[in-house]
């Protein structure tokens, strides 16, 4: 495993019980071949641990399961229990995710957690497919600013870093307005999902945004700004780099990340049809 060719860093707005961990090679999720890397956890200690693991989890795994039951669209939520005693869990797979390989991700979760928080009711863990968040109080629909961590491809690029720069982010400004338009229909793998390129002169720039599908678009937006400011701290001059936190990501490398979309001729393209409120 090769700590130089990745790093990370976290930045921290309040105390983040954030572990530092080595970072899987990276490089070895670039490629088509999606091996659901290991990417971060975190172990939420403010909002209480429970007493009994084996009843905690085993309610824990009841809303999994139900979860896991359908994930034809790629994102689940739910909750056991109710007033102080209630576990609320939420999950999301990266929007070129098979169910398959969505709810492999989620038992990988579910045990990669188990072991990594140790009776944390709070707890979060991202892999590379999917994002796993387990919780006692209610977040649906809210934006966690407080737990956001970055990584970074450790080459740099070459040449002209400023207008790299300013590609990288034109192109992740153009996936963002994508990823939270109005008119776009939810149920759907790549709700909130958008990936792209871009080409650079002779290299080719590829960058994917996403939401947990339980924001509104308009928080969607909103996340993505705000991980989108990140940018020159994370990533400046990187050929690659990523910014998390549990409701929005994005990514971008100089090499093929997310899955191609089947070619679809535009006669036979189904047309988006616009929601009406
Ligand atoms: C994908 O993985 C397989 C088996 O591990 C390997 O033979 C193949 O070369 C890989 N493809 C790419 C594009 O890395
Ligand atoms: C939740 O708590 C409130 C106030 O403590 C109580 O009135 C209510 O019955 C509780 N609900 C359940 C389902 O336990
Ligand atoms: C947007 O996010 C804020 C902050 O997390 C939350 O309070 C608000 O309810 C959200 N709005 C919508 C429409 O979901
Ligand atoms: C495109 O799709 C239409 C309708 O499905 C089909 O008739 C046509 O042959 C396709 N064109 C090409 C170039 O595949």
């Amino acid at each position: 495993m090769s700590s130089s060719s990745v790093s990370k860093r976290f930045f921290s707005v309040s105390i983040l019980a954030v572990v530092t961990l080595q970072l899987p090679f990276i490089q070895s999720v670039l490629s088509l071949n999606q091996t659901n890397a290991y990417l971060q956890h975190v172990c939420i200690k403010s909002d209480g641990t429970y007493k009994s693991e084996s009843s905690y989890e085993s309610s824990v795994k009841v809303i999994l399961d139900f979860i896991g039951a359908d994930l034809d669209y790629g994102f689940g939520s739910g909750s056991v229990g109710s007033n102080g005693s209630a576990i609320y869990a939420k999950f999301q797979c990266r929007g070129d995710t098979s169910e398959s390989k969505c709810r492999s991700c989620l038992t990988t979760a579910f045990s990669g957690i188990r072991r990594l928080c140790h009776n944390n009711k709070r707890r979060i863990i991202w892999y590379d497919n999917c994002i796993l968040d387990l919780s006692s109080i209610y977040t649906y629909g809210e934006i966690d600013n407080k737990h956001i961590f970055y990584l970074y491809n450790a080459k740099d690029v070459n040449g002209d870093t400023k207008s790299f720069n300013k590609n990288t982010r034109a192109l992740l400004y153009k996936l963002k307005e994508k990823a939270s338009r109005k008119e776009q229909k939810p149920y759907r793998k790549d709700y909130m999902y958008a990936a792209g390129e871009e080409s650079l002169g002779k290299m080719k720039l590829y960058a994917m945004v996403q939401c947990t599908q339980d924001l509104s678009v308009k928080n969607c937006s909103v996340c993505l700004d705000g991980i989108m400011a990140k940018l020159p701290r994370c990533c400046n001059g990187k050929q690659g780099g990523r910014v998390l936190n549990p409701n929005c990501n994005f990514r971008y490398e100089l090499t093929l990340l997310y899955k191609l979309k089947r070619l679809s001729n535009e006669s036979s393209k189904k047309k988006d049809i616009p929601l009406e409120n």
